[in-house]
């Protein structure tokens, strides 16, 4: 059997670290081996969004790199079904394996598709509701159209049921993301905070706060709904500086998205100059593993950072208006709540927050497992 992975930006990264290492374990035992290539689209190219996790996470280096880079989002998948057709063609998998919900997620399902080549979809079945996020199309049309579809959760096994997806094109398999927490823990607890803040200063001369575990907080924003409008992220950088950072140092990885648009509307020197706020380039994953360990609270529009929280207990406030990961909110056991990005909401549920204890929690089959899995499923619908 022949599988085709695809990864193309971050969060993609630390789902296909555990698969390849499933893949190779696979093949160490006796039954029929699975040949397997790996396609980097190239949406994330600079290093630290990308290289820095195949070193970490010993992923082994792309078979093939399309170079899609960036551009509007017509242009990103468009260009990236264009290479992607050719590989598709020439190498004639059985499989294409998609992650995520990214654009090269999108890209690369309708290009299987069309070429008569099954298609599985990990982390299939999540829904926010809100198609004014580009992941959400991503997830619906990957999920409509993929033979397999492998979910972190049950309650996107109901997702799919109410969408009218057949019994047997759906596996629950867990979260593969927490594969490589669980994988990479010991790794991250190992590393001082000092160190990861002194290694990763976006600006060398910056101060360093003097920090205690559990008496900081750590953020990252990027969502364009957050960060592509001036009146909203003026308000949020507003709440960040003058309330979080005065009550505890506030560490903030970058992203060259957020970071170009504080700058285009005037807001850098403002985040550059005031004292707590610790400016970070975006951080590897063992650093941010350990940074989220011991935090007292978390600030982000991630997906995947609800999810570490969830597992890890960071009490985290989720600055978007939905998700498309229910089973991370306090009311379905998780840690995170959903503040939006309107700042007395967000202030309201600050001071809860600080107010909770860390609380680890494991939704079923988040176990560490789960792209054992998920091999398992592949190779099961092949026959
Ligand atoms: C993408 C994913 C999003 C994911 C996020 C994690 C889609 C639709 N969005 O959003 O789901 O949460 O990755 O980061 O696929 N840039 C660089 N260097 C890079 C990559 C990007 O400078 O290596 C800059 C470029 O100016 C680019 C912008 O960041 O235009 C946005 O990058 P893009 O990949 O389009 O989307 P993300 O916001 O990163």
């Amino acid at each position: 059997m022949k599988i085709i992975s695809v990864v193309g930006a971050r969060p993609n990264f630390m789902k296909i670290a555990p698969f390849i290492r499933a893949i190779e374990k696979h093949n160490s035992g006796d039954g029929e081996k699975v040949e397997h290539l790996l396609v980097h689209t190239g949406q994330h190219y600079d290093h630290q969004m990308s290289q820095t996790f195949f070193d970490a996470l010993n992923i082994p280096p792309a078979d093939i790199h399309l170079g899609v880079g960036s551009g509007t989002h017509a242009e990103q998948v468009g260009n990236t079904m264009i290479a992607f057709e050719k590989v598709v063609m020439e190498e004639k998998p059985d499989w294409v394996v998609v992650v995520g919900d990214v654009n090269a997620t999108l890209a690369c399902s309708v290009t299987a598709k069309k070429l008569h080549v099954k298609c599985c979809h990990i982390e299939a079945g999540l829904r926010s509701g809100d198609e004014r996020m580009p992941e959400e199309i991503n997830r619906l049309v990957t999920d409509r159209l993929s033979n397999l579809l492998l979910t972190p959760d049950l309650l996107s096994i109901e997702n799919l049921k109410k969408e009218g997806v057949e019994d047997n094109r759906i596996g629950f398999v867990g979260n593969i993301m927490i594969d490589t927490l669980e994988a990479q823990r010991e790794k991250a607890a190992a590393l001082s905070i000092s160190d990861v803040l002194k290694e990763n200063l976006l600006l060398e001369d910056a101060n360093i706060p003097a920090v205690e575990e559990e008496k900081y907080a750590v953020m990252t924003l990027h969502r364009p709904s957050n960060v592509d409008h001036k009146d909203i992220i003026t308000a949020l950088v507003e709440f960040l500086t003058r309330e979080v950072a005065s009550d505890m140092p506030l560490f903030w990885p970058i992203h060259p998205r957020a970071r170009k648009q504080l700058e285009m509307f005037g807001l850098w020197d403002r985040v550059v100059n005031t004292p707590n706020l610790v400016l970070m380039r975006p951080i590897g994953y063992h650093d941010m593993l350990r940074l989220n360990m011991t935090a007292r609270l978390f600030l982000t529009d991630s997906g995947g950072l609800q999810e570490e929280c969830t597992v890890l207990g960071t009490p985290c406030l989720t600055l978007r208006w939905n998700t498309e990961r229910p089973v991370t909110l306090l009311e379905h056991g998780g840690a995170s709540v959903l503040v939006g990005n309107n700042v007395e909401r967000i202030r309201e549920e600050y001071h809860k927050a600080m107010d909770r204890e860390r609380l680890a929690v494991r939704p079923e089959l988040w176990d560490g497992h789960t792209a054992e899995r998920c091999l398992e499923a592949i190779i099961k619908a092949s026959n």
